[in-house]
């Protein structure tokens, strides 16, 4: 991401609304020589968190969890894309089904806040997914391409690299994670409707990443069918050792 043209994989610690501060240190301590020439990696903590994320990240990449859908103005609680990237993040999450579900984020907003992101010169990693009742009902490449469309909006191609991340709803926070058989139909599904609704320069070039339940142990089974070009990791994410650990299942190549 971003400082990317090199690596070609992508590992995002999605720490959610977790960690005391005095958790921040000793967590960067541990992960801050792990980015590599082939897997980069995020770090997306709480705003409060940045500047000290940023000043112990060492080659890795601070990222926003979430942006205001403007750049100033009179939005009580909101934090621009701006004053992330002056925090140090060089990455946001758009999108996330938490922010969809829990706070009303509708397509036409998460399409706002990723013309932001981009306009602020931040890397957006747009979280699409289904949730169990559209995959039961076999809608899913319906679904994800109706995402797909609805964030492609006018200035997406000045971006300088855009990261997507599939998230099955059903897959976040549950224990239960996605087959890497299931993954490589459905990013198959993904790269289609890219083609088919993005800018032609991200179309192909846009790294697509997992979601939902990774874990040391199932790693290797999700990146076994080549599908996918990294993950984001919320729960197991929290402890240092299970990211490395992730990383590792990854695989040096
Ligand atoms: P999880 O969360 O790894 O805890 O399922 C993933 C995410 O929400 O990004």
């Amino acid at each position: 991401m971003i400082r990317s043209a090199m690596p070609n994989r992508h590992l995002i610690a999605n720490w959610k609304m977790n960690l005391p501060p005095e958790g921040v240190g000793p967590y960067m301590e541990a992960i801050h020589r792990a980015a590599s020439a082939r897997v980069s990696i995020a770090v997306a903590p709480p705003f409060p968190y940045l500047k000290e994320t940023a000043g112990k990240g060492g080659d890795l990449i601070i990222a926003g969890q979430n942006c205001a859908d403007h750049e100033s103005g009179a939005f009580t609680g909101e934090v621009s894309p701006g004053m992330l990237r002056a925090c140090g993040a060089r990455a946001v999450i758009v999108g996330h089904s938490e922010r969809r579900s829990l706070y009303g984020e509708s397509d036409a907003v998460v399409a706002r806040k990723l013309s932001a992101a981009v306009a602020a010169g931040l890397t957006p990693v747009l979280c699409i997914g289904e949730d169990l009742r559209t995959r039961d009902a076999g809608h899913v490449s319906r679904f994800l391409a109706d995402q797909i469309k609805a964030a492609a909006t006018s200035g997406l191609e000045a971006a300088k690299e855009i990261v997507l991340a599939y998230e099955p709803v059903w897959a976040i926070g549950t224990g239960r994670n996605a087959s890497g058989a299931m993954l490589a139909e459905t990013v198959g599904q993904i790269r289609e409707s890219l083609e088919r609704f993005w800018p032609v320069n991200h179309a192909k070039s846009t790294a697509i990443l997992y979601g939902g339940s990774v874990t040391p142990e199932n790693t290797a089974d999700l990146v076994a069918h080549g599908a996918i070009d990294g993950f984001l990791v919320g729960g197991a994410s929290l402890d240092s050792g299970k990211l490395l650990a992730i990383l590792a299942a990854m695989g040096r190549d």
